[in-house]
């Protein structure tokens, strides 16, 4: 198989100057706590995205997809308009973004080859923006921090996508550590630290096959519960300004203040920022068990919480917890299907992997995608010299 770039070459005749790669993330614990300016515990993975491209000189915007020989055309000028379910609408909704901050942005050629999973909760398409973004800038002089380039995709989500998404999936993509979680602190967008995972452990990912579609899912009221709580739990503690200033302790004070629906959203946000420095503490102590049960109090939550889960990845937990080397599991990402990850004893990871599948397909009649999964470096961008 021809390179990227000599596949580029060969589509469009001309070669490619900029090659931008962006991973796809998983997170690990801290659930819906982005948009709470809260904590959380992820990693990039292996899997990316991988854009080339170059400018065409002309207004004219040529997409090509070599993973399923998928081809787009757009003038520039037409950015701004999204066609349902077109995957263009990531790229046009990253030129609509640069182009609000005062860049311009002309036609290109572009190609790409990604292996992350779709719809599956591994961020796949935040990892088509952030390439995108990072190739664009590059070859339209566009200079910006990687945290503003977080922006950017999340823009795309916001405002193209109408999905009111958190920072998490386009932050750990760009900010990925090979070899490490990050802990990320999402009022101050910062990384604050790494964590290696426990010693003899590693990160088995188990596909519910239920796709998990943010933009038709119920995301967005969950986002909306999310502030009512908080607004309701400022009146009682002045100074707090999302979910994420209040303690579990404060929470379970002022319950009356709250809806019964209100209440749990918010237990299970206040929860995970708790669970992940508790995580964290747990790691530096080389606690690993106590850590996987972090884990598994982290799905209990979304389950009877935050109702993001689906039978599906209930089942995979439940088989996880029965099955030898496991010692932690949940839902990773938005939820509503898609994706669980497994914290397993590295020598088990195989034959786990194979009894939870053979476990799912006998109550579903569906064989689950097994990756074994581990922490990968985040996303980078570069010129291209002619030889390549
Ligand atoms: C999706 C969103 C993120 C985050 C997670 C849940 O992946 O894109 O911003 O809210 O769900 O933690």
């Amino acid at each position: 198989m021809s390179s990227l770039t000599e596949r580029f070459q060969a589509h469009f005749g001309h070669p490619a100057t900029v090659l931008a790669e962006a991973p796809g993330r998983l997170e690990i614990l801290g659930n819906h706590t982005d948009y709470n300016e809260g904590f959380v515990l992820s990693c990039a993975v292996r899997q990316k995205v991988r854009v080339v491209l170059a400018p065409s000189g002309g207004d004219l915007c040529r997409l090509k997809d070599f993973r399923n020989g998928s081809e787009k055309t757009f003038l520039r000028s037409e950015a701004g308009h999204a066609i349902r379910h077109d995957w263009s609408n990531y790229v046009k909704g990253v030129i609509v973004e640069l182009e609000k901050r005062g860049f311009t942005i002309g036609g290109f050629d572009a190609a790409l080859l990604s292996d992350v999973p779709l719809s599956a909760g591994m961020s796949s398409s935040a990892a088509l923006e952030t390439a995108f973004g990072l190739a664009i800038g590059a070859a339209f002089h566009v200079d910006l921090p990687k945290e503003e380039w977080a922006r950017v995709g999340q823009g795309v989500e916001n405002s193209y996508l109408g999905l009111q998404t958190g920072l998490l999936d386009q932050f750990s993509s760009l900010f990925g550590q090979e070899g490490a979680l990050i802990l990320s602190d999402f009022r101050s967008v910062e990384v604050l630290r790494t964590v290696a995972l426990p010693a003899g452990y590693g990160i088995v990912v188990v596909n519910s096959m239920v796709k998990h579609n943010l933009v038709d899912s119920e995301y967005n009221t969950r986002r909306a519960d999310c502030r009512s709580a908080a607004e309701k739990l400022a009146g009682r503690y002045p100074g707090a300004v999302t979910l994420r200033d209040i303690s579990p302790e404060q929470l379970e004070a002022a319950r009356d203040c709250l809806t019964e629906q209100e209440y749990l959203r918010a237990a299970h946000v206040v929860g995970e920022c708790d669970r992940v420095m508790r995580g964290v503490a747990a790691l530096d102590a080389g606690d690993a068990v106590a850590f996987g049960q972090l884990l598994y109090e982290s799905h209990e939550s979304s389950r009877k919480h935050f109702a993001n889960s689906s039978p599906e990845q209930d089942a995979l937990i439940e088989l996880g917890r029965q099955t030898a080397g496991g010692i932690g599991a949940r839902l990773s990402g938005g939820g509503f299907g898609g994706i669980t990850v497994h914290l397993v004893q590295t020598e088990k990871m195989e034959d786990y992997g194979r009894a939870v599948a053979a476990g799912f397909e006998k109550q579903y009649g569906v064989v689950p995608e097994v990756i074994f999964s581990a922490p990968g470096a985040g996303a980078s961008v570069c010129m291209l010299t002619e030889k390549e």
